[in-house]
């Protein structure tokens, strides 16, 4: 049975796609928060180059397999591990898929949390206080509302499919992001205390640079940031036609995650100077009083002491956020649902059915038993499934794969140095790079 495959009709709409999946909470949260807590500009340094030397060749095997082989993440690895294993390739594609599940379950939690923020300014507009109070305070009756709200919204995209729904959307949504956070950065650098913050954003701590901990937190970052080792980036670049010059859409996507990550900076490492300006803690010996803090509690007291323009700035800055990470989980939801469709011959409809029910099922499980798990699975997922995943693709990439395998046979026939150079460094250096980084990462 040959069906044609959905595919993305342009080369800009799967730029805006990929770097929709690689711009999410990771950005705008979890860059910032690490980059106060680590030396600020020594860590943008040290996640500039590891981002270089390991998540990009990792973001670009991940998109080659499913370029080569126009699959799905379990069939693409399958059929690239032919010739060795195709068993292994499917345990390790149904591993990603199952990290897609265990990812999607926490960040749409989370971005539950930034869709009721969002709403709590305009709720506060009405003079509904009570029900702004509520959308504002953490609380089990919140995550039972807002997690499923915020499944549906993804679901009903991925329903249309990947032209229709992940390209149009993401088209839509990514520049809107764009726009709002260079708005939110001019805003927020007029403010009284924000040139601290800026000094201490760009100005590097060199003395930082040495720690080991900041080289293991950047790779994490990275790869997370890049959307790393669950499939998500595999499935997009299924969706590309074969060799579409991968490498300089992968350069592109990077750069543009990189520049949003380092933009949030620009706005949330100035923003929480002009707090701590404000007469908020911010700060307890030089380190964040807490992350979730900083999202949560820090900058909705800012936007409160602003008055009247911190309704709109919260409104931006929350509808930002949920946007970012709407964009981001179409992807990982996309890899269980062209697992079903392709290789279980499921509708498309049925297929996205049946994982927002899945997602759904595991976030409620956190939820309920928010402590511990929820912290576990974020590690499990950030620590263990993305590297493990991304030294699986060098492996792939630079040994298991033969027959399809052009990069690795271009190299050896030596059509051009640089393919070579690229092709033997995906082979050798990285999975050493990435062991070294890991072993010190999992055994810390
Ligand atoms: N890259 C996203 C972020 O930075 O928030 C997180 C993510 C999305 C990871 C999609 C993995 C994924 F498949």
């Amino acid at each position: 049975m040959t069906t044609v495959r959905d595919s993305f009709h342009t080369r800009i709409g799967f730029i805006l796609a990929a770097a929709g999946s690689a711009i999410g909470l990771g950005n705008i949260w979890g860059f910032p928060t690490q980059a106060a807590n680590n030396g600020g500009g020594a860590f943008l340094f040290i996640y500039l180059i590891v981002t270089l030397l390991l998540a990009l060749p990792a973001l670009y095997s991940e998109m080659y397999i499913g370029n080569q082989t126009q699959k799905n993440p379990v069939g693409a690895l399958q059929e690239a591990c032919a010739s060795k294993s195709a068993g292994l390739g499917k345990f390790a594609g149904l591993f990603g898929l199952m990290g897609a599940i265990l990812m999607l379950s926490f960040y749409s939690i989370v971005a539950g949390w930034m869709l009721s923020h969002a709403l709590a300014p305009i709720a506060e507009f009405f003079d509904f206080s009570s029900a702004s109070q509520w959308l504002e305070t953490s609380s089990l009756g919140r995550n039972i509302v807002f997690t499923p709200i915020f499944i549906v919204l993804t679901a009903l995209i991925i329903f249309r499919g990947i032209h229709k729904g992940i390209e149009r959307w993401s088209s839509r949504l990514m520049p809107a992001l764009f726009v709002m956070l260079i708005g939110l950065i001019i805003y927020i650098l007029q403010q009284p205390g924000a040139s601290e913050g800026l000094e201490m954003y760009l100005v590097p701590d060199f003395s930082q640079i040495t720690n080991p901990k900041l080289i293991i937190s950047a790779m994490g970052q990275a790869f997370f940031s890049l959307s790393i080792g669950v499939g998500g980036m595999m499935v997009y670049g299924s969706y590309l036609k074969k060799g579409d010059n991968l490498g300089k859409l992968v350069v592109s996507i990077t750069a543009l995650d990189t520049l949003i990550a380092f933009l949030a900076g620009l706005l949330i490492i100035p923003a929480l100077f002009v707090a701590q300006h404000n007469g908020l803690k911010v700060f307890d010996n030089g380190v964040l009083i807490g992350e979730g803090q900083l999202i949560f509690n820090i900058l909705p007291n800012l936007f409160d002491a602003m008055g009247d323009v911190g309704i709109i700035v919260g409104l931006v800055f929350f509808s930002l956020m949920s946007m970012a990470a709407l964009t981001s989980t179409l992807s990982s939801t996309e890899v269980p649902v062209s697992y079903l469709v392709e290789e279980k011959n499921m509708s498309r409809n049925s297929a996205t059915l049946g994982v927002s029910v899945v997602v759904l099922i595991a976030s409620m499980t956190l939820v309920a038993f928010f402590d511990p798990l929820f912290g576990m699975i974020i590690t499990w997922v950030n620590t263990f499934q993305l590297p493990i995943m991304g030294l699986f693709y060098f492996i792939v990439v630079g040994w298991l794969w033969s027959r399809g395998n052009r990069l690795q046979q271009e190299a050896k026939r030596g059509d051009s140095l640089w393919i070579t150079v690229w092709a033997n460094y995906i082979r050798f250096v990285c999975p050493i790079l990435l062991s070294i980084v890991f072993i010190n990462v999992a055994f810390r």
